[in-house]
């Protein structure tokens, strides 16, 4: 195994942060449609290129292909260079090696576009090895129809068998996609994050801002509407030093919002944060986290407070 960053995959790793696309059309867990709609996320898409994002994360399942349709038609509204990413979704009824060319080959037609940027396999399955879901990965790569590889929720393990096969095709493993915030640090206690930097693999983090805990506007008192009200209801507990802490560093640095600060955080410890944004206020202030730097004590002071709420 070379941990020499391909030349290929180089780009994912110039790129400081980027805008994740769950948020366009999904229901279940954002309430598409209840006080958001097509156009506040077009307005978060538009707001983010003009503040200097280049990188949207979507994926074949969210919205039920609304992210991608959505982002095909936003893609074809702008001049400016966009990195897209996409995801496939390992169903039951699709586990053989030709399922992946094929629902990248559908995911192309909702996005309008010819190639994508990064393909990842979202999440892995017992039902289907490493091993086959990388050949179908090589499959796509030989046809053009992306230009890296990737995966998303994958251990060590399981990385190092994709970046082992992936090295047998002459191709470099892009990335792997984890959640990682200030309230959820798995990645740096199991060695991923070390591991992904010591092979050139850019840790690509998901939910940075604990789908809106770090933001500071939910307390226990006012917790988060749908679903994340009972996932997060003993987090929220104990959540209050941090933010507040969060505040005072944000305060240090002309007045950073707690986003930002999040944000910041992940980037300084070296991984590209894809925050969601469901309107063109949530992405603005999401932007503010390019162009300045946490320092060192302040990342320590901000892991001490988050270690004793995850200890
Ligand atoms: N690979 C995977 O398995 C996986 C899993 C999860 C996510 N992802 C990707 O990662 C992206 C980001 O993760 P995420 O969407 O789970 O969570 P997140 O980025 O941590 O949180 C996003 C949510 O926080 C709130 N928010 C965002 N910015 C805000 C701001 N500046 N001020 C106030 N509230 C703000 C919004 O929700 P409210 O306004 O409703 O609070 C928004 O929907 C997704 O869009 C997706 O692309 C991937």
């Amino acid at each position: 195994m070379n941990n020499i960053v391909g030349n290929e995959t180089r780009f994912l790793h110039a790129i400081e942060m980027g805008l994740g696309a769950w948020q366009w059309g999904d229901r279940m867990v954002w309430q598409y449609g209840q006080g958001y709609n097509d156009d506040d996320v077009h307005q978060a898409f538009l707001t983010s290129i003009t503040e200097g994002i280049r990188f949207i994360d979507t994926a074949e399942v969210y919205g039920s292909g609304r992210s991608e349709r959505l982002a095909g038609k936003f893609l074809k509204e702008t001049d400016q260079p966009i990195l897209v990413a996409t995801k496939f979704f390992p169903l039951p009824w699709r586990l053989i090696r030709n399922s992946i060319p094929a629902a990248l080959k559908a995911s192309l037609e909702r996005l309008q576009l010819e190639t994508v940027d990064l393909y990842q396999i979202h999440w892995p399955t017992p039902l289907l090895s490493v091993e086959t879901m990388m050949e179908g990965m090589v499959e796509c790569v030989n046809r053009g129809w992306t230009r890296t590889v990737g995966v998303s929720n994958f251990n060590q393990s399981q990385m190092i068998r994709a970046f082992s096969t992936l090295e047998r095709n002459s191709i470099s493993l892009a990335s792997n996609q984890v959640h990682y915030s200030l309230l959820n640090r798995e990645v740096e206690k199991n060695g991923l994050l070390a591991r992904c930097k010591e092979l050139g693999v850019r840790l690509i983090a998901y939910s940075p801002l604990e789908m809106g805990l770090l933001t500071g506007k939910y307390s226990s008192k006012n917790p988060p509407p749908g679903n994340r009200g009972a996932r997060y209801a003993n987090l929220l507990k104990k959540i209050e030093p941090l933010l507040k802490l969060m505040n005072e560093i944000g305060q240090e640095h002309g007045g950073r919002s707690n986003s930002q600060v999040a944000l910041n955080w992940i980037i300084c410890k070296g991984a590209l944060p894809i925050p969601g944004a469901k309107n063109a206020t949530q992405a603005l202030q999401n932007a503010g986290a390019l162009g300045w730097k946490l320092s060192e004590e302040e990342i320590a002071k901000l892991d001490e407070a988050s270690d004793k709420i995850l200890q």
